[in-house]
């Protein structure tokens, strides 16, 4: 196997000596790259951020902003990065380099005060930058001072008249400059002439895959090229941490000092990597990031839809997975309250073959589920059809990149004004992640009525075993249970009855 080894910059560097357990962030502020900051260490400022090429959604390679303070480098073996110091091209000697278009913008519209967040921001206005559907949103008559309340063709209050997507700088913090300037850089961002280097390179594929066993001293980081060898891998090492965004493995590893003796990325496994839609259900990968389901699915599960803006920040969507969400077993996790809504189930694999378990089945206690040590969560199932009233409500401190205090799911199915079949997923009042199960009942086959919704939210807020802590007191959890299930039906009275 060949000596571990990442590009940056377009220049080959090799991993070693950096321990299995070096991020990236400081594997490249190590080698004199220290435009890359720290700032939380856990993914919550985007200091950090660079891109990384990734398989594409509209083109062979996507340009993927990444917080690189949670990748470990030996997961980026064979893989290209670039950070905010490949940006800008060498001028001639004695003359400044030539900035790169987001940076000239970020510089002339006053986006960078101290500048210790601007590298970051940065790389996650460049990804978005070089999103290939971007350009194809953008609207070349409006101007770059056309503001998201212009109402020009393709501006809204979360876009700009250049198709540029606020979101994909919701990782970001900037503490001085204030974020109007960087919106104003953001929307006035054209589209990456023929001779850019990075958008001609997203016509190629993104490097293969590297199989990668680099090991240091007692520790590990190894990654195969199939399924069944990780099964395998997994049965001798069932001690071994296994990651694919690796959003929570840099949290351990930075914030509780966590030294995995074997970690075992499942990330680029192409078993592990499939969409399929049919008519009775949907097959979504376990390591599929949630960028990439949320682009690919486009909108064919509208509960997920609605789940995913409220999700972390794009930076760590870029990384997180479903399968990541739900083998950590959080009882505050977002994607399992919408997946128990939907009834998904897990595909639990392990080198004996497979077995398919109902989500509400799978969390046995708090962080605990049915999945034995040497299994994987290979995908997860949502069966159609999907049932028309959808609503996914997160309760937080913020309304992005925060975690929830409460976090409830709905599906219902209402004919003729009658709930013939609810669903709903709760998270943040138990141990696990819970089916809302009495409620459901005291919905079904009853008109969906003020007077049907005020009884079921009086039981909804019964629903569970919510504590106090520092996000909320029990007794707001539960309010906001019922709150949520009078929410919705005021929201869809007149849809459902029309
Ligand atoms: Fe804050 Fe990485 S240092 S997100
Ligand atoms: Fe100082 Fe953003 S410019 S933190």
């Amino acid at each position: 196997m060949a000596a571990a080894r990442v590009t940056v910059n377009g220049r080959e560097a090799p991993i070693a000596p950096s321990a299995p357990h070096t991020t990236t962030l400081d594997f490249l502020r190590e080698r004199g790259l220290t435009g890359t900051k720290e700032g939380c260490a856990e993914g919550e400022c985007g200091a950090c951020a660079v891109l990384v090429a990734r398989p594409g959604v509209n083109k062979p390679t996507d340009w993927v902003a990444v917080n690189a303070c949670l990748v470990p480098v030996a997961a980026l073996d064979g893989q290209e990065v670039i950070t905010s110091e490949g940006f800008s091209t060498a001028g001639e000697p004695g003359t400044p380099p030539t900035l790169h278009p987001v940076q000239e913008e970020m510089a002339v519209r006053g986006g960078s005060q101290c500048g210790y967040c601007t590298p970051g921001f940065i790389c996650s206005m460049a990804a978005e930058y070089y999103r290939p559907d971007r350009c194809a949103q953008a609207d070349p008559d409006s101007g770059p001072d056309s503001g998201p309340d212009s109402g020009a063709d393709g501006a809204d209050a979360e876009h700009g008249p250049n198709g540029f997507d606020l979101h994909a700088l919701s990782g970001n913090l900037c503490r001085c400059t204030g974020y109007r300037p960087i919106r104003d850089a953001a929307f006035a961002v054209g589209t990456p002439g023929d001779e850019d280097p990075l958008a001609r390179r997203r016509e190629q594929a993104p490097p293969a895959p590297a199989a990668t066993a680099y090991t240091r001293d007692d520790s590990a980081f190894l990654r195969t090229s199939t399924l069944a060898e990780t099964l395998r891998l997994l049965r001798e090492r069932p001690d071994a941490v296994v990651v694919a965004g690796s959003t929570d493995w840099g949290v351990e590893v930075n914030i509780r000092s966590r030294r995995a003796r074997c970690v075992i990325a499942v990330d680029r496994l192409p078993e592990l990597r499939g969409l399929s839609v049919a008519s009775d259900r949907i097959e979504i990968g376990a390591a599929l990031t949630l960028t990439e389901i949320e682009r690919r699915l486009d909108g064919e599960v509208p509960l997920l839809a609605q789940l995913f803006p409220q999700f972390a920040s794009r930076l760590i969507r870029n990384g997180a997975t479903l399968g990541g969400n739900l083998g950590t077993g959080s009882p505050i996790g977002d994607s399992p309250p919408v997946l128990l809504a939907l009834e998904a189930s897990v595909v639990l694999a392990d080198a004996d073959g497979e077995r398919e378990v109902p989500l509400r089945d799978y969390f046995t206690g708090y962080r605990q589920s049915v999945r034995r040590p040497g299994e994987l969560i290979r995908a997860v199932r949502i069966p159609r059809p999907l049932a028309p009233v959808a609503a996914f409500h997160k309760i937080a401190k913020r309304r992005f990149d925060d975690i929830s205090s409460v976090a409830v799911a709905f599906a219902l199915d209402v004919e003729d004004g009658i709930v013939r079949r609810a669903r709903i997923g709760l998270g943040g009042v138990a141990a696990t992640p819970i089916r809302a199960l009495a409620t459901e009942a005291a919905l079904e086959g009853r008109p969906w009525a003020a007077r049907t919704v005020e009884a079921a939210a009086l039981v909804l807020r019964a629903e569970g075993t919510p504590m106090d802590d520092h996000r909320a007191s029990a007794r707001y959890r539960s309010a906001m249970l019922g709150q949520s299930l009078l929410k919705l039906h005021a929201h869809t009275t007149e849809a459902v009855s029309s």
